[in-house]
């Protein structure tokens, strides 16, 4: 199957009541780690890229690799996305590169650490909105803002800092027409999330089932859905890491959010950990090793475990076959007759 739209992905996804996972990549031995899980559970599958990835791999290498992902699978629907791209720039040079969808995380400044006022978001966001959807691309914007991260993008802080107003998600949406919104609920970035295992009153899942009852037409995604694994920090551990005590997202809550409107969730630590711990533990047991595939073969099997059962969790396994491509062009068409709007928007309260 060619790269298709992640709006029509997610679109199936609420057909079938299930979520998608959208695992972040930087590599081959990623991509070909969410490949084969996606083979291996008859998935469709979002690949992303953030800004950090796209600089390590270089555009044209990544493009490529996945071009040869979606050759390699043609039973998959796969599609290419942008993750927390920081301004409009960053969304059309993705859009002209080949992304299938992108996310403008507006919710920031450009410099991805400041917090956006909400018209700076509107702004930006319809721009890339209608920059996109005239070229048949979908869009994911943010509203509130994720806790975390130790590197790269994010705010800094505890999740719980900026959660989203369920009124402003209904106005952004509706200002700005986006395919699918990220809110935050008291989700980070990163391994370090939560300093005990959360329960329901720690993720505000109030929050999220009510702005889905506003917004029923209206993907929603959780960002920061690592579980953050105790078997896979015990792993790094045991071979000569420190990580220190932390708590993920509880795959139940995630769950939950998928019985109430969430279509994409995005997951990069779990896997990052368990490349990691495979990776030690090859040079931990057999330290006269130097042949990278030694260690990038259970780094990438690794990843394909977490990934696979991560898919069969989020409820995607199975449904590869449901559906045909929508071109590229014909989802521009529908964009341009009306047949793609998310409006009416606003559920009756
Ligand atoms: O949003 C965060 C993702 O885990 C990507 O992280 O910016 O370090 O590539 P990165
Ligand atoms: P994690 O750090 O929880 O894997 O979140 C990844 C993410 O939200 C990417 O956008
Ligand atoms: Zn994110």
């Amino acid at each position: 199957m060619p790269l298709v739209s992640t709006r029509q992905l997610l679109d199936e996804a609420a057909k079938g009541g299930y979520g998608v996972g959208a695992f972040n990549v930087n590599d081959m031995e990623q991509i070909q780690a969410i490949m084969e899980a996606a083979k291996e559970t008859n998935s469709p599958v979002i690949i992303q890229a953030s800004r950090g990835a796209r600089a390590f791999a270089q555009d044209n290498y990544l493009y490529h690799l996945m071009l040869a992902a979606a050759e390699l699978y043609p039973q998959i629907p796969l599609s290419m996305h942008l993750d927390h791209g920081n301004s409009f720039e960053t969304c059309e040079s993705a859009i002209k590169l080949g992304f299938t969808s992108v996310m403008m995380d507006g919710s920031l400044k450009p410099d991805g650490k400041t917090p956006a006022t909400f018209e700076e978001n509107v702004e930006v966001t319809r721009k890339v909105v209608d920059y996109a959807h005239e070229r048949g691309i979908s869009v994911e914007g943010e509203i509130g803002v994720l806790g975390g991260i130790e590197d790269g993008h994010g705010a800094g802080g505890s999740g719980l800092e900026h959660v989203t107003d369920p009124d402003q998600a209904v106005e952004f949406a509706e200002l700005t027409g986006v395919d699918s919104l990220a809110i935050a609920i008291g989700t980070s970035h990163g391994a370090y999330k939560f300093s005990k295992k959360p329960d329901g009153s720690v993720l505000k899942m109030d929050l999220l089932i009510a702005i889905h009852k506003r917004l029923p037409k209206t993907h929603l995604v959780m960002h920061g859905s690592s579980s953050v694994p105790k078997d896979l920090q015990d792993i790094i551990n045991q071979y000569g890491g420190k990580l220190k005590e932390t708590w993920g997202v509880p795959v139940e809550e995630i769950q939950l959010g998928i019985k109430n409107g969430v279509r994409k969730v995005n997951v990069d630590t779990d896997n990052r950990l368990a490349i990691t711990g495979a990776i030690r533990k090859v040079f931990a047991e057999s330290p006269e090793k130097f042949d990278p595939r030694d260690y990038m073969k259970p780094a990438r099997a690794a990843m394909q475990k977490v990934v696979a059962l991560r898919m069969t969790q989020f409820g995607q396994a199975g449904h590869a076959g449901d559906y045909k491509a929508i071109s590229i062009a014909d989802m521009a068409k529908g964009y341009a007759n009306g047949s793609l709007s998310t409006k009416p928007l606003v559920a009756a309260k």
